[in-house]
Formats: C-alpha cells, sequence, structure tokens
C-alpha cells in the first residue's frame, strides 16, 4: 500500500523505451514517441495527484542529436503538441513548468511553445513539473564549474566559497530538492548522462515497462518500493 504521508519530493524520471514499443508493434519510432507523450500526460496527473513536488522527466539529451533529423524534429513536433495541448490543464491544475538544458537550442516554434508555458504558468504554488530538454550532466556542471569559476575570477567569489552549496546553486536545478527517486524504464539501468550531481544519494527504481507502457499503476508501485528502502545517507 502506498503511504500517502511519505511520497517523495523530487521524483525524476527516464522515459526510455519508445522505439522499441513502436519495433513491438511494427510501427514507426515516431508513433512510440508519440505513445510516450501520452503517458507522459498521465504520469503528471498521478504525480501532481499524489502530492510530488517535483517531477523532472528526461525528455531529450545532449546526446540524442545523434539521431536521424527526422526523429529529432518529429520528437520536436510531438513535444510543441503535447504543450500546447495541456497548457490550460496544466495551468489549471496550479502546475509550474520548468525547463532543465540548452533548450534554446530547440527550434524557434519549440522554443516559443515552451517559452510561454513557462510564462502562463510562472505563478502557480503547485507541483513544479521540470522537463529536461538538450540535458546533459557532464555539461550541466561544466557550466555551473565555469560561472563559479568567473566570479572568482571577477573577484565576486572567493575560490574557498565553491563548496556543495554552491556546485548546486549553479546547475539547471538550483533552489530544487536532490531526487528522492529516479526511475527508469524499458529495463536500462544506467543513467545515461542524467542528474549525476544531484542522484548522489538518490533511490533508483527500474522497470521492465517500456515507457509508453508506464501508467500510473505502475507509477505508484515505483514509490511503494521506494516508501520499503530503507536510505542511510552514510549514517547508521
Ligand atoms: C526514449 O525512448 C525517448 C527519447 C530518448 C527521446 P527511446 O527512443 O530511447 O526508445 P528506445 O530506447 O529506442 O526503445
Ligand atoms: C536517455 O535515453 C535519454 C532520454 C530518455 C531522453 P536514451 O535511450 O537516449 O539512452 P541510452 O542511449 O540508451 O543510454
Ligand atoms: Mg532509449
Amino acid at each position: 500500500m502506498l503511504d500517502f504521508a511519505r511520497i517523495p519530493a523530487h521524483v525524476a524520471l527516464v522515459m526510455d523505451g519508445n522505439g522499441r514499443w513502436a519495433a513491438k508493434r511494427g510501427l514507426p519510432r515516431l508513433s512510440g514517441h508519440n505513445a510516450g507523450m501520452a503517458a507522459m500526460k498521465k504520469i503528471v496527473e498521478r504525480a501532481s495527484q499524489l502530492g510530488v513536488r517535483h517531477l523532472t522527466v528526461y525528455a531529450f539529451s545532449t546526446e540524442n542529436w545523434k539521431r536521424g533529423g527526422d526523429e529529432v524534429s518529429g520528437i520536436f513536433r510531438l513535444l510543441i503538441l503535447y504543450v500546447d495541448r495541456e497548457l490550460a490543464e496544466l495551468h489549471g491544475n496550479n502546475v509550474k513548468v520548468h525547463i532543465l538544458g540548452d533548450y534554446g537550442k530547440l527550434p524557434p516554434d519549440a522554443v516559443a511553445s515552451l517559452e510561454k508555458s513557462l510564462e502562463t504558468t510562472k505563478g502557480n504554488t503547485g507541483m513544479q513539473f521540470n522537463i529536461a530538454l538538450n540535458y546533459g550532466s557532464r555539461l550541466e556542471i561544466l557550466r555551473g564549474a565555469r560561472a563559479l569559476a568567473e566570479k572568482v575570477a571577477s573577484g565576486r567569489m572567493d575560490a574557498d566559497g565553491i563548496d556543495e552549496a554552491a556546485m548546486s546553486d549553479s546547475l539547471y536545478t538550483a533552489g530544487m530538492p536532490d531526487p528522492d527517486l529516479v526511475i527508469r524504464t524499458s529495463g536500462e539501468r544506467r543513467l545515461s548522462n542524467f542528474l549525476l550531481w544531484q542522484s548522489a544519494y538518490s533511490e533508483f527504481v527500474f522497470s521492465d515497462a517500456l515507457w509508453p507502457d508506464f501508467g500510473p499503476d505502475e507509477f505508484d508501485r515505483a514509490i511503494e518500493e521506494y516508501q520499503g528502502r530503507a536510505r542511510r545517507f552514510g549514517g547508521r
């Protein structure tokens, strides 16, 4: 049974397996991404209902540009459709949209649609929905390190001031709690350059479900599994 009093504050998801879901059905990969968007919609709703404060989804990595141009542009087109279609409902549910990653490199129509969602929901106080887009954790850390180095070089900060809090504050996730739970679907057991700094003490749940098949029940089960874990953070 889910313990509603111990819902993780921050859940992060590696939404993996769209391509295999489509291949199993003899469909093009983009059908898998389309089904993946539908799955994401349901998980956002469920997480918000459960009282998750931060839901972070890995939607497009800095490495995903390696895929053919057709797949990449198709993913962004589906993303625009999702954002445009769901914005009113997200806003109605008091969800605040936030983007992690260098999303300015996305096609201009995708950037415009994302910025509209940021602007519309900026005052919302419910769940924060973080979409990782053109996100890679190594680049994120480098970018943060560079920003700190510039502060030191210009005399605005002492090198001694570079501590864990300063580093955390220099990342896309500044101000957010670290993820309590990281879920990856599709049976793959790796981080693929996701939240490397932030997941130092996260619990990991790996589901064999392909992302389009990962529904609210699977999400609840992952949280139950998380609730059964003993988190020690190095203590006894
Ligand atoms: C995850 O599904 C979505 C993105 C990476 C954009 P995949 O497209 O990686 O699906 P598989 O891993 O090929 O099955
Ligand atoms: C990770 O999935 C990125 C996203 C889910 C957006 P990938 O399918 O790109 O990861 P690898 O290549 O299997 O490690
Ligand atoms: Mg994959």
